[in-house]
């Protein structure tokens, strides 16, 4: 069984390409600039002709400008099964989707595997853990106060590595076949304990200090962020704020284990939050 693996480079390709036994050509903009140190996984560029001779094909929604094209050229060459990564968020309006805003095509993904007339199945992530070090490790590393909107605002923070083990399964196994899996973290955690979560593991006094959403966007616009994405982000908090987020049990269900927790996520990421290597 050969894999092609779109996104191969990305933070999930990358734990997917791994997991994966077989063949896999991992798709990059860049393939030379990407060396494996394992044997079965090639980097390749997004030529179509690559597509010959594979059996299952993974639709990366950031990686991919037109997932419609790629699932009809993957039908014609044979390929016997498509998996998107989609967003647990997808069905809301588009305009409430904060990444959207950044160009992530996750309802054009999962769309296309689901129409595609070949056995698929979109894998709707919940919010990545490794968000909460995109948000805040560069204020951790310089003290313990993080600030933050909504300090009252949860998620369900989900470890990237048990995300590519589904998606793996998804592409090697017919059990979720026809299915939108949602894949969430095992505990809903607001912001302001997920940093006292960090503070925890690295033994260090962390609290979150709430600021106001406005002053919150402007920080995101003045880090390169799209304001219309800013926006977005903080209507979702704003949505969302005091409730639960929502836990699926899914990984637990598919994986027949328990899903790897915040504090695992944080205790083998640890570099992003101290600077020093992990
Ligand atoms: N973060 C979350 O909480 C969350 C939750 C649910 C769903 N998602 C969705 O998951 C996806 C992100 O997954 P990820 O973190 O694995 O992505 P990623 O690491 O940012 O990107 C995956 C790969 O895609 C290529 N790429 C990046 N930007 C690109 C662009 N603008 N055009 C073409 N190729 C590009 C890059 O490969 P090369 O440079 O090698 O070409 C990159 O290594 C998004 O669709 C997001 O909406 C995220």
């Amino acid at each position: 069984m050969t894999v092609l693996v779109t996104g191969g480079t990305g933070l999930v390709g990358r734990h997917l390409v791994r997991l994966l036994t077989g063949p896999v050509l991992a798709v990059s903009r860049d393939p030379r600039a990407h060396a494996t140190d394992l044997d079965h996984v090639t980097f390749v560029d997004d030529d179509p002709a690559h597509l010959a001779g594979v059996t299952a094909l993974f639709v990366h929604p950031r990686a991919v400008a037109d997932p419609f094209a790629l699932v009809a050229r993957a039908r014609a060459a044979g390929v016997g099964k498509v998996v998107a990564l989609s967003a647990l968020n997808v069905d809301d309006d588009p305009a409430d989707q904060p990444s959207r805003h950044r160009g992530d095509r996750n309802a054009e993904a999962e769309a296309a595997v689901a129409g595609s007339g070949l056995p698929w199945v979109s894998v709707r992530a919940g919010s990545f853990a490794s968000n909460t070090a995109t948000a805040w490790a560069h204020q951790i590393r310089s003290g313990d106060v993080v600030r933050g909107p909504y300090a009252d605002f949860a998620e369900a923070p989900l470890d990237e590595r048990d995300l590519a083990e589904v998606i793996a399964h998804a592409l090697t196994t017919d059990t979720l076949d026809g299915r939108r899996v949602e894949v969430t973290g095992p505990g809903s955690h607001t912001h302001a304990e997920l940093v006292a979560i960090i503070g925890g593991v690295l033994d260090r006094p962390l609290r979150y200090h709430e600021i106001p959403p406005d002053q919150a966007t402007g920080h995101l616009v003045r880090a390169g962020l799209p304001a219309a994405f800013a926006h977005a982000l903080m209507d979702r908090y704003a949505r969302g704020a005091g409730l639960p987020a929502t836990v699926t049990g899914e990984v637990d269900k598919i994986l027949r284990r328990p899903a790897r927790t915040f504090p695992d996520w944080v205790a083998d990421h640890t570099g992003p939050f101290t600077g020093e290597p992990a």
